[in-house]
Parts: C-alpha cells; sequence; structure tokens
C-alpha cells in the first residue's frame, strides 16, 4: 500500500505543460455544463470510446450527479483562465466503494494531468469514509493501466475487454 508521501513521490506534483501556469484541482458543479461542454468540444472521439467505452454527444456526461441511490462527485484540473484541462469522475458504488474514471484534454495527455488528479483523488478519498477506489480499464488502454498501476491500484480481475483495478484506502497514512 502507498502512503500519501509515496503517492506524491510518484507523480509529478506540477505537469509540466503547455498550458502554462499553474493548474489546481478544484471540486466541479453540477451547474458548469457549459464549461464542460467546452472541455468535451476538445477531446478527440477515441479519447472519449476510452473514457466511456461509446460516443457520447456532450459533456453533461462529465458532470457530478444526484439521481435516487447514484451519487457522484467530479473534481477538476484547471488553468489559471478557468479553462478545464482534464476530469475525474467518483461514482459511489456502496457505502464503501466508489468508481473513479478519468479523462485529460486530448492535446494535454502525457505531461502529468491526468497522475495529478488520480493523486488528488486517492488523497480525498482517505478522509471521504470509503473503503475502495475501483475502476474499469480497457484491456488495450495501456496508458491508463500504467497510470492506475504506478499510483498503487491493483488488478483483481476483468475479461477480455476490461480489467478490474482496485485501491485499498489507506486511513492510516
Ligand atoms: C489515460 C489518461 C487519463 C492519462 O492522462 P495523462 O495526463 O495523459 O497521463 P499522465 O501524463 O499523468 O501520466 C500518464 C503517463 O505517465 C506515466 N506515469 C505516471 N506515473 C508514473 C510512474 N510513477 N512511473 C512510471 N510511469 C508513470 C504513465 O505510464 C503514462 O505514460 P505515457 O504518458 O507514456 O502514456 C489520458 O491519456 C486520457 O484522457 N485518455 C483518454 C481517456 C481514458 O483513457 N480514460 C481512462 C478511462 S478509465
Amino acid at each position: 500500500m502507498a502512503a500519501q508521501s509515496e503517492i506524491q513521490s510518484r507523480f509529478p506534483v506540477s505537469p509540466a505543460s503547455r498550458c502554462g501556469g499553474h493548474i489546481v484541482v478544484r471540486q466541479l458543479r453540477g451547474s458548469e455544463e457549459s464549461a464542460c461542454d467546452a472541455f468535451f468540444g476538445q477531446l478527440h472521439w477515441y479519447d472519449v470510446r476510452w473514457r466511456f467505452g461509446g460516443p457520447r454527444t456532450s459533456g453533461g456526461c462529465l458532470l457530478p450527479r444526484r439521481e435516487g441511490f447514484c451519487q457522484s462527485l467530479a473534481f477538476a484540473a484547471s488553468s489559471e483562465a478557468g479553462d478545464i484541462l482534464g476530469i475525474i469522475n467518483v461514482e459511489y458504488l456502496d457505502a464503501d466503494t466508489a468508481e473513479v474514471a478519468l479523462i485529460v484534454r486530448s492535446d494535454l495527455k502525457h505531461q502529468g494531468i491526468g497522475a495529478l488528479l488520480l493523486s488528488h483523488v486517492m488523497n480525498w478519498s482517505r478522509t471521504s469514509g470509503l473503503k475502495w477506489l475501483t475502476g474499469h480499464v480497457m484491456t488495450d488502454n495501456k496508458a491508463m493501466l500504467r497510470l492506475a498501476l504506478a499510483a498503487g491500484f491493483i488488478c483483481v480481475g476483468g475479461d477480455q475487454a476490461l480489467v478490474e483495478l482496485n485501491w485499498p484506502i489507506d486511513t492510516a497514512a
């Protein structure tokens, strides 16, 4: 299990970026539909497929939602100018477990933004009351698999299409 300091040392704290300046990670509000649409408009279709397993038509699918028992949160990496550079969604599956999934603006991949978002949620989860983070990644999504495994997630199952990964949240770290 990775302690908090280990998680931080595994990831670049300040992603080297062409987005310029400081990047902040903040909670995304359900009302930020137009900002999400602007972000969605800068995604390649194949990145949307990696994230959702199929096509989507607008950024609304990245917003947090609350429908009946279904509750989710989202965090956005934002530039100083307020542009959304990446989004990580956290969906509660039950009282102990939440599923995470992320996407980075297509022209800004491989610069550490995904690692920044994932480490933020791993650190946030320590005080969330959750016991597990889980994720499902397509078997051919090598970048996401490398990122999750480097962060400390463990493969616990899957099939020909998807790998299931878990991270037991270490609240003592
Ligand atoms: C997968 C995705 C979110 C990663 O975001 P990113 O900002 O490009 O990723 P990062 O730059 O932070 O880190 C990923 C890279 O750093 C590497 N990395 C991160 N931490 C590392 C470590 N400790 N040791 C070694 N490598 C590490 C990863 O292996 C990966 O390498 P690559 O850039 O050569 O592929 C992004 O590519 C994306 O949006 N893809 C489309 C949507 C998607 O696949 N979502 C996942 C659905 S679950």
